[in-house]
């Protein structure tokens, strides 16, 4: 009996769409209603205000070319030298980010990967046997349902609680833990709701994960952008429980394009060795760091400060004037963050988040994310970049705001 692809096609016998590919990949491929929405408004070259920006190599901050590309052109860089933890200059690179961070991490701790998805993608082989599970946070990140389903592994989600600030819900985490859980992700701060995992809940993280024979992941992305006087501290110095922690140099210094990341490992000493021993045969199995990256490495880290500094002006500046709007109304609230590039805002459930999204696009022109887009419950949220250009920020939410309170009227 032939797989035929999801898309029932009619001519079975003959059909183009016959598939011998794996389960894995049967994803449904038909872009939803918002991207559908979205392709249509831009080939009628009709004008957007874009409130989802999330590159910021398109966001009009100044990055400091010439250093860029003097780093990149280190003539180290023409020798071939296969580490498959990653060049040593560049780990050590790490360990003085951490430092900075109040971890200590050895250079031997570190592995390097071409993305935080890489440095996933290896730490669920590391861990999960297929259909293994691993839980994740309730709102969060989007990518996680790929990032899994390509490696055999299953999520399975644990809710966060909103009361003017964010919470772990420890109740519904330690229900959902069954005997084919193999680790919990926690996304410090999360994305996209901007709050940091707070000491005690690292601790009782630590005696759950301790308890049950789980490892921690814990996803740093965001780690540097805190809006709060003191940064919270990293995970990376996490000792009671196996933990991974991812970060890149694609939110610290804003440097997607470059592709390079990492993770740490940090745990009981003999967990962490052997953790570390297995994802370096991973990564020396595909050895996807290349030289002018690693090379550079350390000097992006040391300058990322300037691209920190205006890109907080921006957040700060975005989210003062969220706030001043916000306070002209009352139909509309956004919740507490503590750091991170996003905000959410609560509009009224009077629709689907998808058919707010859906309106203000074809009514306003105007691009925001729907709450489910990342696993929010069923009120109605949106979610807004605080890294979109201040002008159209500004222009953006007003319309916004405005169109709800003439709804409301
Ligand atoms: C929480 C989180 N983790 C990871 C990533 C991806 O990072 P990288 O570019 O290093 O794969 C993103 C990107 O937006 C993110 O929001």
């Amino acid at each position: 009996m032939p797989a035929y692809c999801r898309r029932a096609c009619l001519r079975r016998a003959t059909c183009s769409c016959l598939i011998m590919f794996a389960e894995r990949t049967k994803w449904n491929l038909a872009p939803n209603r918002l991207s559908q929405a979205l392709a249509r408004h831009r080939a009628a070259g009709k004008p957007l205000v874009d409130l989802t920006a999330s590159n910021p190599t398109e966001c009009g901050f100044a990055y400091d070319q010439s250093a860029i590309l003097e780093a990149l052109g280190n003539p180290a860089a023409l020798k071939y030298e296969p580490a498959p933890r990653g060049l040593t200059s560049a780990r050590q690179a790490v360990c003085e980010y951490y430092a900075e961070h109040g971890a200590a991490p050895g250079v031997d701790d570190i592995l390097l990967t071409t993305s935080t998805s890489e440095a996933y993608s290896y730490v669920f082989r590391l861990l999960c046997n297929p259909g293994d599970e691993v839980l994740i946070p309730a709102p969060s990140y989007p990518l996680f349902d790929f990032l899994a389903e390509i490696q055999d592994t299953k999520l399975v989600r644990y809710p966060l609680l909103y009361d003017h600030g964010w919470e772990l819900d420890f109740h519904a985490l330690e229900q959902a833990i069954t005997p084919r859980s193999r680790a919990i992700i926690v996304v410090h701060p999360n994305n996209p709701t901007g709050h940091f995992t707070r000491r005690p809940e690292m601790e009782k993280l630590n005696v759950i994960c301790a308890a049950r024979g789980l490892a921690l992941i814990v996803d740093e992305v965001f780690l540097d952008f805190c809006l709060g006087r003191e940064g919270p501290s990293s995970f990376a110095g996490n000792r009671d429980a196996l933990t991974f922690t991812l970060s890149g140099l694609s939110k610290t210094c804003g440097l997607p394009q470059m592709k390079a990341a990492w993770v740490v490992a940090s745990g009981p000493q003999e967990l962490k060795g052997d953790a570390l021993a297995r994802l370096e045969l991973i990564a020396d199995t595909y050895l996807s760091m290349n030289a002018p990256v690693q090379l550079a490495l350390p000097s992006f880290l040391a300058r990322r400060w300037t691209f920190h500094e205006q890109l907080m002006g921006r957040v700060r500046r975005n989210l003062a004037e969220l706030d001043r709007q916000l306070a002209l109304q009352k139909i509309c609230s956004r919740l507490e963050l503590e750091g991170g590039w996003y905000a959410v805002v609560r509009v009224p459930a009077t629709h689907s988040d998808e058919e707010h999204a859906l309106s203000l696009l074809n009514d306003l022109s105007i691009y925001v994310h729907p709450g489910h887009f990342y696993d929010f419950s069923s009120e109605a949220y949106l979610v807004v970049s605080l890294i979109s250009k201040e002008e159209e920020f500004s222009t953006g939410m007003k319309r916004i705001l405005e169109t709800f309170a003439v709804c409301a009227q």
